[in-house]
């Protein structure tokens, strides 16, 4: 039997969410935000958190630096009961901050990468990655110094007999390199939102983005915000709705929405049962702040699962 259901290697950082501040930013002016939130962010530690705050087995691996939000955000992911035994906390580093500015009419995402450019190959223990059902890797173009190796890293992965799984998010210097298709080949699913496939497959047309991977993928899972998400296997094509619910915020959705799907997934679940899991959990990430703080409240979580999960 495998360690793990679900191994993740990727960043790990806190988000600062300032919501109200006012849809113009003058320079040299004090403004002030209504409320704040500093909640445990990116993309792969939310993943993690969230995959085992529903009750998955997760192994997770990063490269974070000796300071404080470092510290915390290491002790945010271990309180959902995920393993970090073998992250590095480097000294001297500093560990990347997200700080998401919520505005009238929509937002402003801004990263300081710190040490998630710098998770290589070498600092992966590949036998604690290899036994587990699946590996997930998330921010593919946020991984710089990993970047060149992950196709190295899937066919291991994929020789110890595990499934993969792949979320692009979105490529911070809006080039989409075409070397992604050397990836995808060992990847079993792939899960972009609607802007980035048809970015990566250069296209307006979201039916196109979906033609151009439906034979390069077994399973390519788009998710679609509010209007949920659709899947495609080979040639067969599945969607599923998403759940009305009044969002605070979306950070993390696409995230919530891999570790719901993936929870279903690793467990054999039909098309139809991982959907609805990915809409559940992603809708239900946008119900509190940031990506992870609605999976933080247990009771709150099972209430919403026993009204929502069987429609
Ligand atoms: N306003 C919303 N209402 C309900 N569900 C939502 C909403 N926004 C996002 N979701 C859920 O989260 C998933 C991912 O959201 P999306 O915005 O497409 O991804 P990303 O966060 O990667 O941009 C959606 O497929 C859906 O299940
Ligand atoms: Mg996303």
């Amino acid at each position: 039997m495998p360690q793990f259901d679900v191994t993740i290697a990727g960043e790990l950082n806190l988000d600062l969410v300032l919501y109200g501040l006012p849809a113009e930013l003058p320079h040299e002016r004090e403004l002030l935000a209504d409320r704040m939130a500093l909640t445990l962010g990116s993309s792969s530690a939310i993943v993690a958190h969230n995959l085992a705050a529903i009750g998955c087995k997760v192994g997770f691996i990063s490269r974070i630096g000796d300071d404080a939000l470092g510290k915390i955000a290491l002790e945010r992911l271990a309180e959902s009961g995920v393993d970090v035994s073998r992250t590095c906390q480097v000294k001297g580093a500093i560990t990347g901050l997200t700080v998401i500015l919520a505005r009238e009419g929509g937002r402003n995402i801004l990263t300081y990468p710190g040490t998630s450019f710098e998770l290589r190959l070498a600092d992966l223990d590949l036998d604690y990655l290899g036994s587990a059902r699946h590996f997930h890797l998330s921010s593919y173009y946020l991984q710089r110094a990993l970047r060149p190796d992950v196709p190295k890293l899937f066919e291991i992965l994929k020789r110890a007999g595990l499934t993969l799984s792949l979320d692009t998010n979105d490529d911070p210097d809006d080039r989409w390199p075409k070397e992604i298709m050397e990836t995808l080949r060992c990847v079993d699913v792939f899960l972009p939102n609607e802007r980035e496939i048809k970015k990566i497959a250069d296209t307006d047309h979201l039916d196109e983005a979906i033609a151009h991977f439906a034979n390069l993928v077994p399973l390519l899972v788009v998710k679609m915000g509010a209007a949920g998400a659709v899947a495609q296997r080979g040639g067969e094509r599945f969607s599923s709705k998403s759940i009305k619910v009044t969002p605070v915020d979306s950070v993390g959705a696409g995230d919530s929405f891999d570790a719901g799907f993936l929870s279903q997934y690793v467990r054999g679940a039909d098309m139809a049962a991982c959907l609805s899991s990915g809409n559940l959990a992603g809708a239900f990430s946008t119900t509190r702040a940031g990506g992870t703080e609605a999976f933080r409240d247990r009771k709150y979580q099972e209430q919403f699962w026993r009204e929502h999960a069987e429609r």
